[in-house]
């Protein structure tokens, strides 16, 4: 089809030399800042490699959509009277006008408010206003664009731009192991996104905020407060002696793997600050589901923290969606995860979301003002370059051959440039 090409053209100048700008442990600071890497990025990563957009559960029934997002670009999802998903440009194949101006509904076809013309739920146009004046027209070319590529793995749905490219399966790769240990969270295997998103702006570049969620070394300085008035132990998995570690999947894929602290205390949802007798349902269905056994397993080992590249997060107990917007400001979508047949605890994960990210939490306003803070500080000469260097005389590799570190150490972000140097550098 013609009419996908909501994509920017290619910038007027040299491409920047990205070999000049990323070494092993030192990144230019001008990646944060200059439009014209924000236009490569554009093009190279967010309208060619596959990008999380929404979860099936935001479209469940048949004629559902929902708005989503695929960078700047603002995306339907759907459902169709099929039951299939569809990610729709938002965009009137006539004059450009936005075809649908609500978040979230039930509809069958779209109509564009301009000049009437309406379009199916799988984006096929269905009606012209006044259509003596289109004769001889093949009305065939005149649907809404499509994104190229949609695939779902476990009910996550992503979408590519483009029409060729690795499978999602094969993009995903080790990160697989920690959207199946989130599903497997549930006793029935799902995960929903049913809570609803807050939407938090920040007047900083999208890999500021993508580097920070598997930056294992911050937690311990920006997190003090919340940690202490929450009593929380969060704090002790991200101390330098923790046995927790980071880990970096590969495709720019990377994690906080918390585990080894979970297992060393060996307690059933010590993971969510609770215990196994304030959610008896929870603990009731999982040992019905999966045996008690591997229930306890589930149980002590919680839910991954892992940053998905370029814009997943899922932190434990939420998940967030990043969204560049320009160069310098980025919002990220958030919401608490819900796993299917866990009411009691899905009830505490929305109570500890509000606590944390909701309007009077700090965990995430804490975050926002580094943010902000490292986007100013970007800008300023002398030295131009970050350093990303921790750890890495002591990285390591896992018993499947990913690179580890210790939970502070920047393999992560290593690991996030490595992959967007290769994406960058690609033809
Ligand atoms: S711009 Fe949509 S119908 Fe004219
Ligand atoms: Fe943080």
């Amino acid at each position: 089809m013609e009419h996908c090409a909501a994509i920017p053209s290619a910038p007027a100048g040299p491409a920047p030399a990205w070999d000049q700008l990323i070494r092993a442990d030192h990144v230019h600071g001008s990646l944060y800042t200059d439009p014209a890497v924000y236009q490569e990025e554009l093009n190279k990563i967010w309208f060619r490699t596959w990008v999380y957009v929404g979860h099936e559960s935001e479209v469940s029934n048949v004629n559902d959509f929902v708005m989503k997002s695929i960078g700047p670009e603002p995306i339907i999802m759907t459902r169709d009277k099929s039951g299939a998903i569809h990610l729709l440009h938002n965009r009137c194949p006539h004059k450009g006008n936005r075809v649908c101006t609500t978040e979230q509904g039930s509809a069958r076809s779209f109509t564009c408010p301009y000049h009437g013309w309406t379009f199916a739920n799988d984006g096929a146009i269905k009606g012209i206003p006044f259509p003596s004046g289109y004769e001889g027209v093949d009305r065939s070319e005149l649907g809404l664009g499509k994104v190229a590529r949609v695939a779902n793995y476990r009910g996550f749905v992503f979408g590519s731009m483009a029409a060729e490219g690795p499978s999602l399966e094969e993009h995903l790769g080790g990160a697989r192991y920690a959207l199946d240990a989130l599903c497997d969270t549930s006793p029935e295997g799902e995960v929903q996104i049913t809570a609803g998103f807050l939407k938090h702006k920040v007047k900083a570049n999208w890999k500021i905020v993508m580097e920070n969620e598997t930056d294992g070394y911050h937690p311990s300085f920006v997190h003090a407060s919340i940690f202490e008035v929450a009593d929380s132990k969060i704090g002790d998995l991200y101390s330098a002696e923790s046995t927790a570690v980071s880990r970096d999947y590969g495709n720019g894929h990377t994690e906080n793997d918390l585990r080894p602290e979970f297992r060393k205390r060996d307690v059933p949802l010590s993971w969510f600050g609770t215990t196994p007798e304030k959610l008896p349902d929870y603990v009731a269905r999982m040992n019905a589901a999966y045996g008690e056994e591997k229930a306890r397993k589930i149980m002590i080992d919680g839910t991954p923290h892992i940053m998905v590249f370029p814009n997943l997060f899922i932190a434990e107990i939420q998940m967030f969606v990043i969204q560049p917007v320009a160069v310098n400001e980025t919002v990220q979508h958030v919401t608490a995860l819900q796993f299917k047949g866990a009411p009691d605890l899905n009830r505490r994960m929305r109570q500890q979301t509000m606590g944390s990210v909701g309007p009077a939490g700090f965990l995430l306003a804490d975050d926002a003002s580094m943010y902000e803070r490292t986007q100013q500080g970007v800008q300023m000469k002398n030295p131009e370059w970050n350093y990303i260097g921790r750890g890495r005389h002591r990285e390591r590799r896992d018993e499947d051959g990913f690179l580890i570190g210790d939970n502070t150490d920047e393999v992560p972000t290593r690991g996030i440039w490595r992959h967007y140097k290769a994406v960058m550098e690609a033809a």
